[in-house]
């Protein structure tokens, strides 16, 4: 098998592009705000990752956890010839997936015409074209019969799914899904099935409603990483726009909505600011204490889950949560 190729769908001026005209509406909206998928530059990504072994940010074990018991049930129900994985990042969480994929691709009898039941390919979606490329080599080299084709895109803004064997099983795992607003999400997740055939799967990672305190201690750990992982949107913006914002003057927060039920992340300014961004042409000003959104990340309920899969084109398969409740992944099919 040859090493793993990349196709660029999304290119670095696409995405310079895009990030303008984000950060062209963010700024200039009152209250402020600015979309999460600015965080994950090289620092940002490596900073979410730190993220994941923090002991308060609990949806990554949890999702790990599942993953772990029930890959295997996963594996026979679906039998997939292609895993599509969106916002693969690093692909840790994926070999859980594809071992078991592999551990089912046994010739089992039904192999007449074209084999069912043997993963053949793995398709893993980022922005980043780094992490992307160093995943999909890593993989390609652990599972060589398997053909890895890793595609840059934004899968948020318009969603192709490659076209592999089928049937397919796309992953959209780690609770992303809930970084999209209401509308958005529901937008995604007809696109998504509007992509597939019936009979295709969608495995959806989602976290879960409970208590405020737990949910917020996630998003505002002790060591301040979260806090970085927040500001590093204003590195960005600096980096990109060659804007002058001092991060260090915006403190991180994070609160529960309990009327949306989301946890929102903000930045709050300490002190009144003028900044400018040459970039996009534009000068704003912070007063003291003025909080500017950057993260809804959106917890759920089985069957707040359940209806908006059904709106969308899904039927709900298997809802499956870890031990402690805590999070979910949702096994649904594409209804003919
Ligand atoms: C990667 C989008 C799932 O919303 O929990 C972690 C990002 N933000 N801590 C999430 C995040 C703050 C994370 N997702």
């Amino acid at each position: 098998m040859p090493p793993a190729t990349v196709e660029i769908r999304h290119t670095p001026e696409q995405a310079a592009e895009a990030l303008r005209a984000d950060a062209l509406t963010g700024l200039t909206s009152m209250p402020k705000w600015l979309p999460p998928k600015w965080f994950y530059d090289a620092r940002g990504s490596e900073l979410f990752e730190d993220i994941t072994r923090l002991p308060e940010y609990y949806p990554a074990r949890a999702e790990r956890e599942i993953l772990a018991e029930r890959a295997p049930e996963l594996a026979t129900i679906t039998r997939p010839s292609a895993l599509v994985e969106l916002g693969s990042g690093s692909s840790v969480k994926t070999r859980l997936l594809l071992d078991a994929f592999s551990a089912n691709g046994a010739p089992d009898g039904t192999a007449e015409g074209t084999p069912s039941g043997i993963l053949r390919e793995f398709f893993p979606l980022d922005v980043s074209e780094q992490a992307l490329r160093e995943a999909a080599h890593a993989i390609a080299e652990t599972y060589p019969a398997l053909r890895v084709h890793g595609v840059v895109d934004d899968f948020t803004s318009s969603l192709a799914v490659p076209d592999g064997s089928r049937p397919r099983l796309v992953a959209f795992l780690g609770g992303t899904i809930g970084n999209l607003l209401p509308d958005e999400r529901a937008k995604f997740l007809t696109s998504l099935r509007d992509a597939l055939d019936g009979g295709e799967w969608l495995l959806l990672g989602t976290d879960l409603v409970k208590d405020p305190d737990t949910l917020v201690r996630a998003y505002a750990d002790s060591q301040g990483v979260t806090g970085e992982f927040n500001r590093n949107v204003l590195h960005v913006l600096n980096a990109e726009l060659d804007a002058d914002f001092v991060p260090e003057a915006f403190t991180h927060r994070a609160v529960w909505d309990e009327r949306q039920e989301w946890i929102e992340m903000r930045l709050r300014a300490e002190r009144d600011m003028r900044v400018t961004l040459p970039g996009i042409d534009l000068e704003i000003n912070f007063t003291e204490g003025e909080e500017m959104r950057t993260e809804v990340s959106t917890k759920f309920r089985r069957e707040h889950v359940a209806s908006e899969l059904v709106t969308a084109g899904f039927e709900l398969h298997s809802w499956w949560t870890d031990a402690a409740g805590r999070f979910a992944l949702s096994l649904a099919r594409a209804t003919p």
